[in-house]
């Protein structure tokens, strides 16, 4: 588990956004599963301010690892956050875009979005491969919208599941834990210090950290980044 720890969130989203062109770096179809919350915020404005120009956008495929069961147009929203702070800014094709329809119902959403994704991405093993997918982590340990509570859908059958938020019963779409660890690389995006126990938990594997989603991110590919500010990991050497 690779951790890179810098001194403050937005050092984090520099060196994440120099990180990320690197990756997108000459790829022909880049296939990315973002994160949502609040975290992302400010790492997208800065990848817009710093490398708008210089990605060709056009090679990569934008998807969600999570999105709220809500109208794109709702705060709530982890599309319209993503539009707000990063599509707004940059060149992107909207049929690049492929974002969970929260306005549906999230049974039938939850069943579309994985097929969409068995179409779109290779399969290995028959489970679709991203790229890349970006994750942040709850107070809590969730990851994606998989939460301690429904930990039992990080091994769902169904590629894309159904969660329910465990304090405001609001509903999400969410990629389970087969589909997040088949990706080429996965990348946290920690920050703040009302992470830093939990990041210490899963670092340390002490306390409960065998019950937080975020536990279980082990990709295969064995490629897993933490980008974490100085408060997240402060619990950590
Ligand atoms: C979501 C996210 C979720 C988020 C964590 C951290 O839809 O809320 O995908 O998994 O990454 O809850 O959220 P913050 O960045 O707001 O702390």
């Amino acid at each position: 588990m690779n951790k890179k720890v810098y001194q403050n969130k937005h050092e984090v989203a520099e060196q994440f956004s120099a990180y990320f062109a690197g990756l997108a770096q000459g790829k022909d179809g880049f296939h990315i599963a973002l994160s949502g919350g609040s975290t992302p915020k400010l790492i997208f404005d800065v990848l817009a301010k710093s490398y708008g120009n210089s990605i060709d956008w056009s090679k990569i495929h934008f998807y969600w690892g999570d999105e709220r069961c809500v109208p794109p147009t709702d705060d709530e929203s982890n599309y319209k956050m993503t539009a707000d702070h990063l599509f707004s800014k940059i060149e992107v094709p909207e049929t690049n875009i492929h974002r969970v329809l929260g306005e549906n119902d999230p049974k039938g959403e939850a069943m579309r979005y994985a097929n969409l994704l068995e179409i779109n991405l290779d399969r290995v093993g028959g489970v679709p491969q991203f790229d890349l997918v970006l994750l942040g982590m709850g107070d809590d340990g969730h990851t994606a919208s998989i939460f301690p509570h429904q930990i039992n859908l990080w091994n769902a059958e169904d590629h894309c599941v159904v969660a329910v938020h465990p304090e405001s019963g609001q509903k999400r779409v969410s990629i389970n834990g087969t589909v997040i660890n088949k990706a080429k690389e996965v990348i946290f995006l920690v920050t703040g210090s009302n992470k830093a126990e939990k990041v210490e938990e899963i670092h340390n594997q002490k306390g409960a950290y065998l019950k937080y989603p975020a536990t279980l991110v082990q990709p295969e590919s064995g490629r897993l980044v933490w980008f974490m500010d100085a408060d997240a990991a402060s619990k950590i050497a």
